[in-house]
């Protein structure tokens, strides 16, 4: 049977509604670290938790065959070929801080659940304190809060506005921090806002005009980068890889490909050092 992505690209959305509802309305008043993960810098608040519950249900419910993908539970197999990729807070130290640049970011791909492999089919990115909402559809373009959004069109990379980001291991972040040696003094200038899927959807509605980050997980990327391609924007990793784990580029040609040979020349996707405190 075919597959109807503005069906999905609906269903994205209602679900990343329904969590950030609860995010936004259940919110303690202190928000407590409930766990780290991959160093003492990641974080995983209890709302991290009942978000990606809340959406693992609905999807178990509604989409009983499709597989899941989320970052705070199990991957779940399905039958239908087609897997839901959820991030249930992306932005999680924002959160924590009450910084407001956090969303829940909901998509579903076809493929193996590798962003350098699948194919996104539609997406959701929510952003939760202020209620900005993007939607992508594979081939059906890119919008927010209803209204079609493109991707800037900037002069150079030296007058562009550049996002990123970084891990959360100290080793991967001494070599960022040397990557960006590199590349702040050639940009307009650096934000680094602390939620890659917000980032990706700025991308497609050139409130930045490009973003690049290291080490993003599959559901930090897989709703944002479907919004940016949709938005007109080219989303790639390095030497002609596709964009991944190991790097993802996003903003409109030609100016994009300028920073993906100034990242190549910066060997910005080899850049894990030792690192001692
Ligand atoms: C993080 C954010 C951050 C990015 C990190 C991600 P999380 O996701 O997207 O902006 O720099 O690489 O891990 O942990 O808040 O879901």
């Amino acid at each position: 049977a075919g597959v109807d992505v503005e069906t999905l690209r609906e269903l994205a959305r209602r679900l990343a509604l329904e969590a950030g509802a609860l995010v936004r309305e259940q919110s303690p008043e202190r928000v407590v670290v409930a766990a780290t993960k991959s160093s003492e810098v990641d974080p995983v608040t209890a709302m991290d938790r009942a978000s990606e519950e809340l959406l693992r249900a609905r999807i178990a419910a509604e989409r009983p065959d499709d597989a899941i993908l989320g970052e705070e539970g199990d991957d779940v197999p399905g039958t239908s070929g087609l897997t839901w990729v959820l991030d249930p807070i992306d932005g999680t130290v924002n959160y924590l801080y009450g910084v407001a640049s956090f969303a829940v970011s909901v998509a579903v791909v076809a493929g193996p659940p590798d962003p350098a492999r699948w194919t996104a089919l539609a997406g959701c990115v929510h952003s939760v304190v202020d209620g900005r909402t993007w939607t992508a559809a594979s081939g059906g373009g890119a919008e927010r809060d209803g209204r079609p959004v493109r991707a800037g069109s900037p002069a150079s990379l030296a007058t562009s506005l550049v996002g990123t980001g970084f891990g959360y291991s100290p080793a991967r972040r001494a070599g960022q921090a040397r990557v960006l040696t590199q590349v702040l003094p050639r940009v307009r200038d650096i934000r680094r806002l602390g939620a890659a899927a917000i980032d990706l959807c700025l991308v497609g509605e050139g409130a930045l005009d490009l973003y690049y980050e290291r080490g993003l997980n599959p559901w930090d990327l897989a709703a944002g980068a479907l919004v940016a391609t949709e938005a007109g924007a080219v989303v790639t990793g390095l030497r002609g890889a596709p964009a991944g784990t190991a790097m993802t580029v996003a903003g409109p040609a030609p100016v994009q490909g300028d920073l993906v040979r100034l990242l190549e020349d910066a060997g910005a996707d080899t850049v894990e050092e030792t690192f001692t405190d």
